[in-house]
């Protein structure tokens, strides 16, 4: 399959992008792995005539937004994100009709058409640094990731409209769990992502991006982590870090539709140049301007 992948991979100009939560096998015939910021951010560099997109929909849709002129695939369209469709664009234009004048924020995990009624989009990787350049005194909506939202309420001490969106694999993390966890492996330092719940976030010594728990991993002194996210974060945390130990909190975190992508659909993919992610020109143009604000600022 490997060999296929790469004469493929050649034969097309193609590269493959795969998001840390990947199975192993694909994050190891990508060409560059990461979290949604870091893959968006590598989308707009690469200088290929094809993209594959190993993650899920949304994630493809933001490369297909910020290259019309490349082919984007996914090798499973049925790959979504449930976080990502628990608003639609109609339900924010009615919320942003009960509040004129307010900023629309979504988080990256949105459809394209919740980034066209967006005026900035944010990743977890940047939310902070984005959220921070809006004055003091404007309202804000803030779509759909209400953990997300209140983390970041937290940091910056302010009050937004969340949306009550979570992500149903990050939900399954409980403050019971990180408890156990540190009894097991005393003195280990806990990381989580910010999707999870305020009492889960507050149990863990750090909130961070899968990018920033890779960067976290290779700074830390630690030589064993607790890491609060989905597991598939642990191929890579385990082959960057030879010399620690990482224990997942929860060994079920699984995200079904991260799964979805295999070295089979990936080489299918190639092969017969499917799935084509298509995000019509209109709404393309809308959700480029929030994406590219944001890559503008982070
Ligand atoms: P990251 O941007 O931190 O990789 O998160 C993406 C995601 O979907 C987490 O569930
Ligand atoms: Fe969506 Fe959660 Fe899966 Fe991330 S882990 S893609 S937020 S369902």
């Amino acid at each position: 399959m490997k060999t296929e992948i790469d004469r493929l991979r050649r034969e097309r100009r193609a590269v493959i992008l795969a998001h840390n939560y990947c199975r192993a096998e694909v994050q190891d015939v990508a060409d560059f792995t990461g979290d949604s910021l870091e893959l968006a951010r590598r989308a707009t560099e690469v200088d290929a005539d094809v993209i594959v997109f190993c993650g899920v929909y949304f994630m493809a849709e933001t490369a297909a937004i910020l290259n019309p002129g490349k082919t984007v695939l996914i090798p499973d369209p049925t790959a979504g994100c449930p976080m990502a469709d628990m608003v639609t664009a109609e339900q924010l234009r009615e919320l942003k009709a009960r509040h004129p004048g307010a900023a629309a924020v979504c988080y990256v995990n949105s459809t394209a058409e919740v980034k066209a009624e967006c005026d900035i989009c944010v990743t977890s990787g940047n939310a902070e640094r984005v959220m921070a350049t809006f004055p003091a005194d404007r309202e804000i909506i803030f779509v759909p990731d209400q953990h997300l939202g209140s983390h970041i309420m937290g940091l910056l001490g302010r009050k937004y409209i969340l949306w009550p969106g979570y992500c149903p694999t990050h939900a399954a993390l409980s403050a019971k769990s990180i408890a156990d966890a540190r009894a097991a492996h005393p003195g280990a330092p806990v990381l989580v992502h910010p999707e999870c719940a305020r009492d889960v976030r507050e149990a863990a010594d750090e909130r961070l991006s899968t990018g920033g728990m890779c960067r976290y991993a290779r700074e830390s002194a630690a030589k064993e982590i607790l890491v609060g996210t989905e597991v598939g974060i642990l191929h890579r945390l385990r082959s960057e870090n030879p010399g620690k130990t990482f224990h997942p909190v929860n060994e079920r975190l699984v995200c079904p539709n991260m799964k979805k992508t295999t070295l089979e659909n990936l080489a299918e993919s190639l092969r017969e140049m499917k799935h084509r992610v298509v995000v019509p020109a209109d709404i393309a143009a809308r959700a480029r301007r929030a994406v590219e604000a944001m890559l503008a600022i982070a």
